[in-house]
């Protein structure tokens, strides 16, 4: 099987590029990130305290997330409900590091992963997927921006979206977001020994598409 594993920070543009990668070397993308969102989103629609281990841990059972891609695009579903918009928001951006963190989550999403990449040639985006993920991975990219470009990427993303956006919170937002996920003790963001650094502060998106099309045809 055919497995791209693309790591980096909030904000780098992973899943742009993932998704349009994907699509040129005909990939299945998975958004991993987009799991932790909706574990997120479940916790706060029923009013759990995600900060507290013990109250997420009782909770786990009850919660079953399923990918489906529908032309080509994918869906997420919480319990059955396709919850792909409603995770897109500031408040489960803030929270979703918090829940990132809790060992039991990231086992049960790390099955759902495993599953997928044996079954599919994949282009997986997130933040640990050439370290634990897919370790083994046939080609890893860690994609990288400095933060004051990632910032300005998600503020005109919210303001495209018609969303209200503060440069400024956001830029406190996601430095706080790398910090957590560097520091965090299981499967931090970082770069594998085997991954390729791109820095797409400077570049168009075309260009690190370009760069990753490239690397994938001479490897695979
Ligand atoms: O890529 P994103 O911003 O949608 O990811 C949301 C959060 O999920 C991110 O802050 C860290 C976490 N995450 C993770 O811990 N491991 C992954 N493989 C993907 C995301």
């Amino acid at each position: 099987m055919i497995e791209i594993a693309i790591d980096g920070p909030a904000g780098a543009g992973k899943s742009t590029i993932s998704k349009i990668t994907a699509g040129n070397l005909k990939l299945l993308y998975i958004d991993t990130g987009a799991m932790f969102r909706a574990v997120t989103f479940y916790f706060i629609s029923n009013n759990i305290d995600y900060e507290n281990e013990e109250s997420v841990n009782k909770y786990i059972d009850d919660i079953c997330i399923e990918l489906k891609h529908i032309n080509g695009i994918q869906h997420i579903y919480l319990n059955g409900n396709d919850v792909t918009k409603e995770i897109r928001t500031e408040e489960i951006s803030k929270a979703v590091s918090v829940v990132a963190k809790n060992q039991k989550i990231r086992e049960m999403l790390l099955d759902i992963q495993r599953k997928i990449a044996k079954e599919n040639n994949v282009v997986m985006d997130g933040r640990d997927i050439g370290t634990c993920v897919l370790p083994n991975a046939g080609l890893k990219i860690f994609l990288v921006a400095s933060v004051e470009e990632r910032a300005r990427r998600r503020y005109k993303q919210l303001v495209r979206r018609g969303k209200t956006a503060d440069y400024d919170e956001i830029l406190v937002n996601l430095k706080k977001r790398d910090e957590q996920d560097m520091t965090r003790e299981i499967a931090p963001l970082k770069k594998a020994n085997d991954a390729i650094i791109i820095d797409s502060t400077n570049m168009t998106l075309e260009k690190v598409v370009k760069i990753i099309v490239t690397l994938a045809n001479e490897r695979f």
